[in-house]
């Protein structure tokens, strides 16, 4: 396979949408990755540009927002500075991280769609969906709720019955309701402008098969999907919040495009070029961006995880060969998903761990290389805490910083913390030389084949290169015996810690940063954004003894302490702290008259037995001052009857009689059930018959 030469490198990670904070499976799929990878690339001295933003249009959003009862701008400008900080302080180091609801993607978004509608690349179809009469919308999925066809439970969603687990569609909701109003929708015929990615499955194929290199997992996902063969896609909804359809595109088609959006799937990727051209802007030079997008000679390299292939790799691609002008993406290695501590991780249930959260208590470079250590590659993988614990101890502490600390230490107190010079190598000494010019190349061949677990182990075997050497050399003994050979090993040790400053510098670089330092090692290329490219010493130089002899070390410091046990196990519990049951979902506004209808008394428990033949039932006398009623309640599996006689408990009075297992129930009391269903009896003081509001 020929490698094609390319000039400059553009690489995206996938838009994390405004609607929650970053988790390490972000970082595991999309994001350090990236990171690792546009950080080797900088290091080499090659023209990369790293982008990335907030993706804040689209269902997930509006969800977000009424859950929290407020609006979705509100969302996005509580999480977007929340993720942009986050990563910041993780190490990200993007050329530009955006965000999709300003107005350079605004522009950007509707030119691509005014231009794909221009050269009819688009369908137009018109059919029958829930709209809410009250609330004015058409009703996306989980806005609608009602009874499930197959289980008959009554608060099932528009895509899904979480009793039964069934996933459903609107149309198949029995007694739909809006979960807005709670209106009964009716049926409206509504227009949306289709893809036809079928049209484009030929040119697809080929263009996929002329990337065998790709990961397997993401050639697997591509090959089911076009065997199953591509279908239109809907690119517009009816949702009041994303980038409006152009109102010209609508009018000729003779189509109300008002309250019309482009559905975040066609916008969001063009997220990435609305980026670009953020980035020329601040750059001073507009028009650059085009050079990335435009050129062939650009190299477009996408990070996702594995749940947005379909979209990196067949929308997004066909998207760009209906525009026309620009390239399409040379690889998109997408990662398979991150599990901790053996379960698959779970924002709503909290089994997660955060960005924010971790950086409180630990400085990023070990999560990084943690991560990196484990990334989900080929197949999903796992992150423990005390996997942590173990690569932070046994590997940073242990064998890199140790070597650093030993190296520098004697440097200092055998030779006045100047690099002594080397003389006379002998045979170990140049052999260990040799070996260390071989590192850059390795592992950079390990960064460009996007095998970054790899790439990371195999810097690490350069530090336990050291450390045999150094422990073979036996500095502590020679000291005495044979000045000029110490001398010499703490120059090759001080040669590979040089080394180690640059080529750990993609997984750990704030501890790159502190080696060089100690070091006094500076004119060394950054792998950070638009610094010094025109600086000579990069990843390749790095193996051949970088470090002047003569010259003066800085300060030694330690550059890992080891994390202590209780540290981790206060990890652990904060992650199980965390998996509870999800709180029950709130119930629908109601007004006050509604509320009032309700006749709440206090009362007093005389009598209570079960009911014969019935696992739940208790039957109550219950004393309410005006009145005796006999009540049956469902808490036999909860309390004993002895354990209910003589509370004070808050009865709803006017509810209809009910008959139960031949009884009558003429009220009903009232209980907290808590998330893992434990109930617990309502109460309060006062006489018996008082009302409760
Ligand atoms: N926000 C999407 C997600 O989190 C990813 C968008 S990637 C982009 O799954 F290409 F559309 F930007
Ligand atoms: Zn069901």
């Amino acid at each position: 396979m020929s490698r094609k030469v390319f000039k400059r490198i553009l690489v995206t990670s996938a838009l994390p949408y405004a609607n929650g904070p970053i988790h390490i499976g972000h970082l595991a799929g999309a994001y350090l990755p990236a990171d690792l990878y546009c950080r080797y690339q900088r290091l080499k001295g090659r023209d990369v540009v790293y982008v990335c933003g907030s993706d804040e249009f689209g269902v997930a959003i509006v969800v977000r927002a009424l859950s929290e009862e407020t609006e979705p701008q509100a969302i996005i400008d509580q999480y977007h500075p929340m993720i942009r900080d986050s990563f910041a302080a993780f190490g990200m180091s993007f050329d530009h991280y955006g965000r999709t609801s300003g107005h350079v993607h605004k522009e950007t978004s509707q030119d691509f769609f005014r231009r794909l509608a221009q050269h009819h690349h688009f369908v137009l179809k018109t059919d029958k969906q829930l709209y809410d009469p009250q609330a004015g919308v058409f009703l996306a999925d989980r806005f609608v709720k009602g009874t499930c066809p197959k289980c008959g439970y009554d608060e099932a969603y528009g895509d899904q019955c979480e009793r039964c687990g069934t996933s459903l569609s609107p149309a198949e909701i029995v007694n739909p309701r809006s979960t807005l109003t709670d209106a009964v929708p009716v049926l409206r015929s509504t227009t949306h402008w289709y893809l036809p990615l079928g049209e484009w499955q030929n040119r697809l194929e080929e263009y996929v098969a002329a990337h065998p290199e790709w990961k397997p997992n993401v050639l697997g996902q591509i090959g089911a999907w076009f065997s199953d063969g591509l279908r239109d896609r809907a690119i517009t909804r009816d949702v009041p919040w994303g980038v409006p359809i152009p109102p010209e595109v609508a009018q000729d088609a003779g189509v109300s495009g008002s309250g019309k959006v482009i559905y975040v799937w066609f916008d969001a990727p063009i997220g990435y070029i609305s980026a670009t051209r953020e980035w020329a802007e601040r750059q001073g030079d507009p028009d650059r961006w085009e050079l990335y997008w435009k050129d062939q000679a650009s190299k477009l390299i996408h990070f996702i995880g594995k749940d947005n292939i379909v979209f990196h790799t067949l929308m997004f691609p066909a998207m760009l060969m209906a525009h026309g002008a620009f390239v399409l993406p040379e690889n998109v290695p997408a990662n398979e998903f991150l599990t901790i501590e053996g379960k698959k991780l779970s924002t709503s249930r909290g089994w997660a761990v955060w960005l924010h959260e971790y950086l409180e208590e630990f400085p990023p470079d070990l999560l990084r290389y943690a991560l990196a250590s484990t990334l989900p590659e080929s197949k999903d993988a796992d992150f423990s805490w005390k996997e942590f614990q173990l690569r932070v101890n046994s590997e940073l502490a242990d064998i890199l910083g140790n070597f650093v600390n030993r190296a520098l230490a004697f440097a200092a107190s055998e030779f006045g913390n100047v690099v002594p010079h080397l003389k006379n190598p002998d045979v170990q000494d140049l052999d260990v030389l040799r070996q260390l010019e071989t590192f850059p190349a390795r592992i950079g061949e390990s960064y460009e084949r996007f095998r970054f677990r790899e790439a990371v182990a195999m810097t690490m075997d350069l530090a336990r290169m050291g450390n045999k050497y150094f422990n073979d050399r036996q500095p502590w003994n020679t000291r005495k015996s044979n000045r000029q050979a110490c001398a010499n090993t703490v120059y090759v040790s001080l040669q590979i810690c040089a080394a180690l400053s640059v080529l750990i510098d993609p997984v750990l670089p704030f501890t790159a940063a502190r080696l060089r330092s100690m070091l006094r090692l500076e004119g060394i290329r950054s792998s950070m954004p638009g610094e010094g490219a025109e600086v000579s010493v990069g990843w390749d130089e790095a193996g051949a003894q970088i470090l002047c002899d003569g010259v003066e070390l800085g300060k030694r410091v330690i550059l890992f302490s080891k994390v202590e046990d209780d540290r981790i196990k206060a990890q652990i519990t904060r992650l199980s702290a965390g998996d509870a049951k999800p709180y029950a979902k709130p119930k629908d506004r109601i007004d006050y008259s509604t509320f009032a209808q309700l006749d709440l008394r206090m009362g007093t428990v005389l009598t209570a037995e079960r009911v014969r033949k019935s696992k739940k039932l208790v039957r109550l006398e219950v004393d309410l001052g005006y009145t005796r009623r006999q009540i049956l309640a469902g808490v036999a599996e909860h309390f004993a009857p002895s354990e209910l006689v003589g509370r004070r408990v808050v009865a709803v009075a006017n509810l209809a009689p009910r008959k139960m297992m031949g009884l009558e129930s003429q009220g009903m009391l009232l209980m907290a059930e808590d998330r893992e269903g434990h109930l617990s009896i309502v109460t309060a003081e006062g006489e018996n018959g008082s009302v409760v509001r």
